[in-house]
C-alpha cells in the first residue's frame, strides 16, 4: 500500500486524483493552504477519510510536516494571479522547489510535478516563465520526477466551459481574445487523473515528461461556439486584441474569482496543443475522452436553465 501526499488535492485535478488514488487503495493525504475548506470540499465529495494537512509550498517546515512518512508526491498546486506574497515565482517555482527538496530529504520515491503545455523558463510571460523554471528545477532536485503537462481541462467546475457559460450568462457579446484563432487541445480532467495515477504505478515513468492533451484540436472561437450550441443560446462573439484582453485580465484581478487572468491571456498567444515529440495519454493506454462525450453531462441547457 502506497502513501501519497497531494498538494493542492483540494482543486479541481486534485479532487479526481485524490478520488483516483483511494479507489485504488492508496493513504492519501492532501496539503492545502485552507485545510478547513478542503475538509468540506473532500467530504462533499465523499472523501472524508482522506487525511488534510495545512501546508504552503512556500513555507519549508509545513511542507516537511505533509510529507514525512510519504512514498509519493504529487504537486498540483497552482496560482493563477499574483497577490500579495504569492507570485508565480514563489508557488511555481520555488514552492515546487521546496516541495522537490524536501521530498528527497525524506526519502520520498515517486514524484508528479503537474505543469502545462507551454512552459517555457525563457518565455516572457511571468506566469508561463514560472512554470518553466519549476520544470527545471524540480528535475535539478528531483532528478527521477516525472513531469506532466496538460492541455487546458475540461470537466465539471472546469475554468474553460464554466467561464464561458458564466460569460454568456451575463453578457450579450462574448470577448474572443486574440481574434479565437489559438487552438486548444483540451483534455479531460479524470484522464489527467488517471494518468498521474499510471504514472505513480509505473517506476518505468520516472524521469520523464508527459504532454497531456485530449483526442482533438480546436481553436478558441470553436470552443466558444460549442459552449453556446450546449447552452442553446447566441452570442456576438467579437474579437479582441490581445493588448486590450491584457488590459481588461488585470482589472478582472481584482476580483475574487476572475473570469480571465494575464497568465490566461499570455496562455493564449500561442497554440496549446501536443508537440508530438513527447508521450502522452496514448502511451500510458488510456484513450483520451472527447469534449462531445462529456461537456454535455454538465453543460447542457438542463444544466443551465437557459
Ligand atoms: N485547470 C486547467 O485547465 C489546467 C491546465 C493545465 C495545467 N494546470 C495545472 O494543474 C495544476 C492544478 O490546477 P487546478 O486547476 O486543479 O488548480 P485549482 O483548482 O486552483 O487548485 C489548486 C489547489 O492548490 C492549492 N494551493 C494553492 N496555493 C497553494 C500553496 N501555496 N501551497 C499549498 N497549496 C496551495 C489550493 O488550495 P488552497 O487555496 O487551500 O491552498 C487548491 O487545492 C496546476 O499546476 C495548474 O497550473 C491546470
Amino acid at each position: 500500500m502506497t502513501t501519497v501526499s497531494v498538494f493542492g488535492g483540494a482543486g479541481f485535478l486534485g479532487r479526481c486524483l485524490v478520488q483516483r488514488l483511494v479507489s485504488e487503495g492508496s493513504t492519501v493525504r492532501v496539503a492545502v493552504r485552507h485545510a478547513d475548506r478542503a475538509r468540506s470540499a473532500l467530504r462533499s465529495a465523499g472523501l472524508d477519510r482522506v487525511s488534510v494537512f495545512a501546508a504552503d509550498v512556500r513555507d519549508q517546515a509545513t511542507v516537511g510536516a505533509a510529507l514525512a512518512g510519504a512514498d509519493a508526491v504529487v504537486d498540483a498546486v497552482s496560482a493563477y494571479v499574483e497577490t500579495g506574497g504569492v507570485t508565480f515565482e514563489a508557488v511555481h517555482e520555488e514552492g515546487a522547489n521546496t516541495l522537490a527538496r524536501e521530498a528527497v530529504a525524506a526519502g520520498v520515491v515517486r514524484f508528479v510535478l503537474v505543469s502545462g503545455i507551454g512552459a517555457d523558463p525563457e518565455s516572457g510571460s511571468p506566469y508561463i516563465r514560472a512554470r518553466g523554471r519549476g520544470e527545471r528545477v524540480v528535475q535539478q532536485a528531483f532528478p527521477a520526477a516525472t513531469i506532466v503537462r496538460p492541455s487546458a481541462m475540461f470537466g465539471p467546475g472546469d475554468a474553460l466551459f464554466g467561464t464561458v457559460a458564466h460569460l454568456a450568462r451575463l453578457l450579450p457579446v462574448l470577448p474572443l481574445i486574440g481574434g479565437g484563432r489559438t487552438r486548444l487541445q483540451p483534455v479531460f480532467v479524470e484522464d489527467v487523473a488517471e494518468a498521474i495515477a499510471r504514472i505513480l504505478a509505473d517506476p518505468g515513468t520516472a524521469g520523464q515528461t508527459y504532454e497531456l492533451a485530449g483526442p482533438k484540436v480546436y481553436t478558441l472561437r470553436e470552443l466558444f461556439e460549442i459552449t453556446l450550441s450546449l447552452m442553446g443560446i447566441r452570442r456576438l462573439l467579437v474579437p479582441v486584441p490581445f493588448a486590450v484582453a491584457e488590459v481588461q485580465a488585470r482589472l478582472f484581478e481584482f476580483l475574487p474569482n476572475p473570469p480571465l487572468t494575464s497568465g490566461q491571456v499570455d496562455l493564449l498567444k500561442a497554440d496549446n496543443v501536443a508537440s508530438r515529440d513527447l508521450p502522452g495519454l496514448r502511451e500510458l493506454n488510456i484513450l483520451p475522452k472527447a469534449i462531445e462525450a462529456i461537456v454535455p453531462t454538465y453543460l447542457g441547457r438542463s444544466h443551465t436553465g437557459a
